[in-house]
């Protein structure tokens, strides 16, 4: 029988603090998350020091209960897998810690995870015939990517974001509109009940580039609230959401479905907060079927931030033999993939 390999994940790069342990890159024997997001919604956004201090709090009876579910111990894991890159740079360095001693205590190999890797490789779960070469669209708070994984280990950055990224311009508009945060569930929620073609909102597409803008949508939204605010105008919120919700989306769609037809791929998977929107995962799946492709997308519980795809991307790592040594530093800007 072949031999099973369990990774123990750890997260903690923003504010969830994260651990899961996955079998064999495909069974998950547990999935732990600690979240702050009550904590934060206070402030509006994620306070690094708060958050920072949540995760020291939280860190070790997350991974005890992950360990606990699996119904297994430290001994019977066979890498500490964790997230290094990138996020806040206090965040990360909590979970990294804990798995430095974890893995020095305890003997095993240290795997550094790039978060938004794991991002994609939530995607194995969803699919179990996805194989690389496909195409992925990374949609996070902090970054818009497309890329070409090539093969487990080799990514191609084909374009990103030149300012904001989606999932920050869906925060900010809700911030502007009073919406609690993370903006992007709310924006989604407010626009279900709204028109998507009542407003015609830019839709920022760079020519001949896989790069993204967002900051001219975001800008073209604050604008047309204000105007509408001054002339005293009813404002339908929910139409401004559907509207630029659906901005965004267009954008998206057409540079997926141009990386398709020029790479000729025929899978292409969704990663990051983002891709837990409904309408992104419906158009994207209707745009990539026009082009002869088909979409991928985590189950929902696995599109925001946890530990299980750290786990399954480690597991990948760990057939690589790709370990760290414990001198692993955080990196708050780790890149994914190379141009
Ligand atoms: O990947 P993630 O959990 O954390 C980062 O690594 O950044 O992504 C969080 C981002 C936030 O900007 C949040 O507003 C957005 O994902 N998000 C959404 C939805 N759920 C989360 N954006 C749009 N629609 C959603 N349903
Ligand atoms: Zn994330």
């Amino acid at each position: 029988m072949e031999k099973e390999i369990n990774i123990l994940g750890i997260e903690s790069s923003c504010d969830e603090t994260a651990a899961s342990v996955v079998r064999n890159g495909r069974d998950v024997l547990s999935n732990v998350v600690s979240t702050q997001i009550l904590i934060h919604r206070k402030f509006g956004g994620v306070v690094p020091e708060i958050a920072s201090r949540k995760h020291i709090e939280h860190i070790m009876p997350v991974i005890d209960k992950a360990l606990r579910d699996a119904q297994l111990q430290l001994q019977d894991i066979d890498a500490v897998a964790v997230t290094y890159g990138p996020g806040l740079v206090g965040a990360l360095l909590v979970g990294l810690s804990a798995a430095k001693g974890l893995a020095l205590g305890s003997g095993l190999p240290l795997i550094g995870v790039n978060h938004l890797e794991g991002h994609v490789f939530a995607n194995f779960l969803a699919d179990e015939a996805l194989k690389p070469p496909f195409l992925a669209l990374v949609v996070s708070g902090g970054h818009t990517s497309l890329l070409v994984v090539e093969d487990y280990n080799t990514f191609r950055l084909l374009g990103q974001t030149r300012d904001d990224a989606a999932g920050e311009a869906f925060d900010k508009i809700a911030r502007f509109m009073g919406l609690p945060y993370p903006g992007g569930p709310e924006i989604e929620k407010l626009a279900a009940g709204g028109n998507p073609q009542a407003i015609d909102f830019p839709r920022p597409l760079l020519p001949d580039s896989y790069d993204f803008s967002f900051s001219g949508l975001k800008s073209a939204v604050i604008n047309y609230i204000h105007t509408e605010e001054q002339r005293g105008a009813e404002l339908s919120r929910e139409n401004v959401a559907a509207s630029f919700q659906e901005a965004i989306v267009d954008v998206l769609v057409t540079k997926c479905k141009q990386a398709l037809l020029a790479t000729g791929l025929k899978k292409i998977v969704l990663a990051g907060g983002v891709s837990a929107n409904k309408r992104l995962q419906e158009a994207l799946a209707s745009g990539a079927r026009e082009v002869g492709a088909e979409l991928v997308h985590p189950t929902s519980i696995l599109c925001t931030d946890n530990a299980v795809m750290v786990a399954v991307r480690g597991y990948y790592q760990y057939l690589n033999r790709d370990f760290a040594p414990l001198s692993l530093n955080a990196d708050p800007s780790l890149k994914l993939g190379t141009l």
